[in-house]
């Protein structure tokens, strides 16, 4: 087989451990004599599957145990509506949510929002957070929604829990692309959702970590399937979770454990994205657009500054297996993707191929 790197922005790369074990494990797992696919979400094999994968990854983010974890379908978008359609039950009609508008997911966000309560966008950019001190809070807000690492723009960032503003606010975070490659402290926010397709596993489950008094508060219009507390009082099997999508994620989240947890995807994150822009930043060949505070250690975006040499950068990359580095449609341009299970032998050879197509480039105008 040809080795590849694969820098898609998700689904994404996966740890080849986890690929190998979920291979040996697919026909008969444990001696059960099953596929993973074939067991009952309520029969034992699957429920030890489960609390496993729970377990772990409350152990690697340092939950609290007043927060539920949920696993999901309908990916991060269905949050957009998710997420307003459970917490504004208890609030007047007319309610304002807040946003930290940084790029497509939070303008994506903002839209869906819309339909349910008013929207007050007390910051926007799509290149940079705007400075926090600035940012327009509306008194009473049911929450304030940030998407704290943008996927297609490259804007990461966290928010500045010193400010006393934020105390007596509900936070609600997208962590879609970066959950599990840094450390949060869980307990400054009331809900956090990510879509697990590019740092925790297959498409087709989404993790919900939600603090306790934030459940039971779902309009009436709810679907109880995404009634945060009907599927937090049946631990995600209110109906069919994605049974092997958590499988997957479960063996991730055992190979998170193995390699150090999140402290240690942490360091490795700030290794791979210094490499990359650095590499980036010391040649006129190559562009960013996020200001250097705002960089996103998981996407990296970035274009050639002849754009007319786009095709061919994409075409030589593909030739030594460095796949998937086009950019989003909507801004173009490339991105290479450089989640956890992205090893830093990839981001190298992504800076040696960049090296040297600038040198063939500038030897031939
Ligand atoms: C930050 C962010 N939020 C939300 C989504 C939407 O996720 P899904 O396609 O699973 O609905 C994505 C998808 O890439 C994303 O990157």
């Amino acid at each position: 087989m040809t080795h590849i790197y694969n820098f898609s922005a998700g689904p994404a790369v996966l740890p080849k451990e986890v690929l190998a074990q979920a291979a040996a494990e697919m026909l008969d797992w444990h001696g059960s004599g099953m596929s993973v696919m074939e067991m009952s979400h309520r029969g034992p094999e699957f429920i030890s599957i489960y609390k496993a994968a729970e377990r772990d990854l409350r152990e690697l983010l340092a939950v609290p145990d007043n927060y539920k974890i949920l696993f999901m379908q309908g990916g991060g978008l269905s949050q957009n509506a998710l997420i307003p359609l459970n917490l504004l039950g208890h609030k007047p009609a007319g309610a304002t949510i807040d946003f930290i508008h940084t790029g497509s997911w939070s303008d994506k966000s903002i839209k869906e929002a819309r339909k349910y309560a008013n929207v007050n966008v007390v910051a926007s950019s799509n290149t940079e957070v705007p400075p926090q001190a600035g940012w327009q809070l509306t008194p009473g807000a049911a929450y304030l929604h940030m998407c704290t690492n943008e996927t297609i723009g490259g804007v990461e960032y966290q928010p500045d829990f010193n400010d006393p503003r934020l105390k007596d606010v509900t936070l609600v975070a997208d962590m879609s692309s970066h959950i599990l490659s840094r450390q949060i402290d869980v307990s400054k926010y009331g809900a956090i959702f990510a879509g697990a397709q590019k740092n925790i596993g297959p498409a087709g489950v989404t993790i919900v970590i939600i603090r306790d008094d934030l459940l039971g508060k779902a309009l009436p219009v709810c679907p109880s399937a995404f009634d945060f507390k009907l599927v937090a009082d049946n631990e995600s099997m209110y109906n069919t979770p994605p049974t092997y999508g958590i499988y997957i994620a479960g063996l991730v989240f055992q190979w998170l454990k193995r390699q150090g947890g999140v402290a240690e995807m942490e360091r490795r994150a700030q290794a791979k994205a210094e490499l990359l822009y650095n590499a980036l930043d010391a040649s006129d060949f190559y562009d960013t657009r996020v200001a250097p505070q705002n960089r996103s250690r998981m996407n990296v975006p970035f274009y050639l500054t002849d754009e007319s040499r786009n095709e061919a950068f994409l075409a030589g990359a593909k030739a030594r297996g460095l796949l998937q580095l086009k950019g989003h449609k909507s801004v173009g341009g490339m991105r290479a993707s450089i989640y956890n299970a992205m090893p830093i032998e990839g981001v190298q050879a992504l800076v040696d191929y960049l090296n040297e197509f600038a040198a063939n480039a500038s030897n031939k105008p």
